[in-house]
């Protein structure tokens, strides 16, 4: 095939600056953008959420109450566009009483009871406005299970629309543990046919609806976002289930590292920050500790003492029961740590129980709080990532870009984006751990505090961290490189 632009139609549940709950949000803001600054027409389509509504964004109201298939009818919805110009475009797909709440997903009972429903609409929506608007894809790019019915439908309902006659389908698993399972006796929600999709071979995961599993079997490619964990979830420790059919797929399952938006995450210009630096002058880096230190109510002594920090979701794959295991022998040795975390309220409820014992040398914010997890990433001297399983993780990769150390559990992309230090060659950026048990975690952490105290070392490490360029662009250009080789697998798909 030859290099024209290729249209592409990504979707994505959220995308910063519109909506994020954690890395998702940043991959759907960022890799649409990169690919639009490789040439790409790139098209993103987002429900118009509560958050995203009180943004007060400047949008064009493009078509009112177009009819959107759900179940056995159709109701309406509006297509909103952003406004003014910018590398790509942005629909909104807006309908109050299913995206206008407090969150995107869930409430603090769980998830909320319509999600099939909320995301089954948004995906016949944007097939409509696709249509509507006009724009023929070549590729179709989708996002984790809320977006895995998409296959499903074009290779159903909209297989002879000639919208959609050519596309090909490119599939992003970002977590596996999120599958998007629902009971069989909805499936007409989705509009499919039992007989072509429930079934072993499609949809059907131990007799319920898989949205995740759409997506994956219906694509014509599947990626996930790091090389160790593409290998990982083809095993029974860490596929969740999925690892037979993504092992049945093994030759269309790759691994491509996210990037990091480095307008957002460099210490040079963050403009959350108290002090900025930068690897030629790290001066800025220690006043943004002292700030830390102050903002939290820690003892002033801390500043001279590592600083543990951690941003993380609340939630078992984050491994904060391994923190928990490690507070007393570590903050023992007058060590600092600052929590920010957002989610599950019985983990909040434990680090909270905890608190007491380590008043002045332990900080716990329960928020999903942007501007501190900046300050956190760029005020500590350590970042812990104690990941049961982490696909890539973004925070480790933004601790490098501070000089912030990460130490990670040797998992995923954690693996894949920290490498251990060897004192022998002064080569590495963190530290690592294995296997996923507190012993190992406590050793790992020891090892880094010796380090810590030899500040030459120790400023080594931090400078090998700087180093690290993990910009999109790289990313963007791999994911340009697998449409077109699928694109070119299937020749009947000619692009016009
Ligand atoms: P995941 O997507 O599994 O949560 P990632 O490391 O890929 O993990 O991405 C997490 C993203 O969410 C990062 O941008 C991180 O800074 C952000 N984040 C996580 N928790 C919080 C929080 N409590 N407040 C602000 N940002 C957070
Ligand atoms: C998921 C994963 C995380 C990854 C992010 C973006 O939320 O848990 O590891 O970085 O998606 O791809």
């Amino acid at each position: 095939m030859k290099h024209v632009h290729l249209k592409i139609l990504f979707l994505c549940s959220e995308a910063v600056p519109f909506a994020k709950t954690g890395g998702l949000g940043d991959v759907g803001g960022s890799l649409p953008l990169h690919l639009a600054k490789l040439g790409q027409d790139v098209r993103l389509i987002l429900p118009l959420y509560r958050v995203t509504k009180e943004q007060g964004l400047s949008l064009v109201l493009l078509a009112e109450n177009i009819g959107v298939p759900l179940g056995y009818e159709e109701l309406p919805a509006n297509i909103l566009k952003i406004k003014s110009k910018s590398d790509f475009a942005v629909y909104f797909v807006q309908r109050e009483d299913l995206y206008e709440r407090p969150n995107l997903y869930a409430n603090e009972q769980g998830d909320y009871y319509d999600n099939l429903e909320r995301f089954t609409f948004y995906s016949h929506a944007a097939l409509r406005i696709a249509q509507f608007v006009g724009f023929k894809p070549d590729i179709i790019h989708c996002h984790d299970w809320q977006t895995g019915l998409v296959p499903a439908l074009v290779r159903g309902a909209y297989a002879k629309n000639p919208t959609f006659g050519t596309v090909s389908l490119v599939f992003t698993i970002h977590n596996i543990g999120y599958q998007g399972i629902f009971p069989k006796e909805k499936l007409y929600i989705t509009g499919l046919s039992e007989k072509e999709f429930f079934h072993p071979e499609g949809l059907e995961y131990w007799d319920k609806i898989s949205l995740l599993k759409s997506g994956i079997v219906y694509s014509d490619a599947v990626t996930t976002v790091s090389p160790r964990y593409a290998r990982e979830i083809q095993s029974p420790e860490y596929g969740m289930g999925m690892e037979g059919i993504l092992r049945k797929r093994k030759e269309r399952v790759y691994g491509i590292l996210n990037g990091v938006d480095y307008d957002s995450w460099d210490p040079s210009k963050d403009r959350y920050l108290p002090a900025t630096y930068c690897a030629e002058d790290l001066a800025g880096k220690g006043r943004c500790k002292e700030a830390l230190v102050l903002e939290l109510g820690l003892l002033r002594s801390m500043v001279e003492r590592p600083l543990l920090g951690v941003v993380s979701r609340l939630d078992a794959q984050k491994g904060l029961d391994l923190i928990l295991k490690v507070i007393e022998p570590i903050l023992e040795q007058n060590v600092g740590l600052v929590i920010l975390g957002s989610g599950s309220k019985q983990i909040k409820d434990k680090i909270t129980e905890v608190m007491p014992r380590h008043a002045g040398r332990m900080a716990f914010k329960y928020a999903f709080d942007e501007p501190l997890a900046h300050r956190i990433i760029a005020g500590a001297d350590m970042l812990l990532v104690p990941s049961r399983y982490e696909p890539c993780g973004l925070t480790q990769m933004y601790a490098l870009k501070y000089g912030t150390v990460p130490l990670v559990h040797a998992t995923g992309g954690l693996d894949d984006t920290v490498v251990e230090f060897d004192p022998s060659k002064v080569e590495g950026n963190g530290f690592k751990f294995s296997p996923f048990a507190h012993g190992a975690f406590l050793d790992a952490i020891r090892k880094a505090l010796h380090f810590f105290s030899n500040r030459e070392l120790w400023r080594a490490i931090m400078l090998n961290g700087m180093q690290a360029d993990f910009s999109w662009a790289r990313s963007a250009k791999q994911y340009l490189d697998l449409y077109r080789s699928v694109v070119d697998r299937f020749p009947g798909r000619k692009i016009q």
